[in-house]
């Protein structure tokens, strides 16, 4: 059987911040076209504050949320009570070679850097004030395989890249 695959997808500004008061900082539709592009038809996983932060469950993609709250339930959506317990409906979820994602929120990506082979950065050019952070990771760790260029001119020609980094074998 082909191993599971769990990648990290993120957005990040230049001071590693990827939330202000449970929502994003920044508005950058090409970004959420990107998300949308790279996550149709896979599964997301998910904190359960983000889930709320994004408010419904996202259609053409299996939902997990993970929160410690028994009895939470979203319709649409699977709720589990751990990782483990995530990555096990991943397993069962998943056919062939499909892309588990891991959306965040900062509580997630920070148990699930040390699990994951790949990650979609969304690097934003720019300082940003925030709450929640992207972890610091090993740089040594990961090769940048992939680096698109982008410039929002609608938003004072707002720099960023869609990265692609994979954890070195
Ligand atoms: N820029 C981006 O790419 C991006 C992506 C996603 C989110 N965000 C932002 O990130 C912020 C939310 O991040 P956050 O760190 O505050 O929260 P989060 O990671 O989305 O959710 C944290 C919650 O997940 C549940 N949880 C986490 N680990 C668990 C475990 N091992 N077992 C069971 N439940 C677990 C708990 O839910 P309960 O409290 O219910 O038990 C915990 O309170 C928002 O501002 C959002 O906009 C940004």
């Amino acid at each position: 059987m082909t191993p599971l695959h769990f990648s990290i997808l993120v957005a990040m500004s230049k001071n590693r911040v990827i939330g202000r008061d449970n929502r994003l900082p920044w508005h950058l539709p090409a970004d959420l076209k990107h998300f949308k592009f790279l996550t149709m038809g896979q599964t997301i996983v998910m904190g359960r504050k983000t889930y709320e932060s994004i408010g419904r469950p996202l259609p053409g993609r299996a939902n997990v949320i993970i929160t410690r709250q028994t009895g939470y339930e979203v319709p649409g959506a699977i709720v589990v009570n751990s990782v483990d317990d995530a990555l096990q409906v991943c397993e069962e979820t998943s056919v062939g070679n499909a892309e588990n994602f891991i959306i965040g929120g900062e509580n997630l990506y920070r148990q699930a850097l040390k699990f994951c082979q790949r990650m979609y950065v969304t690097e934003i050019l720019r300082d940003y004030e925030g709450n929640v952070f992207f972890p610091e990771f090993d740089r040594s760790e990961w090769e940048e395989k992939q680096r698109d260029k982008h410039v929002s001119e609608k938003d004072d020609n707002l720099e960023y890249h869609f990265v692609i980094y994979d954890r070195k074998v």
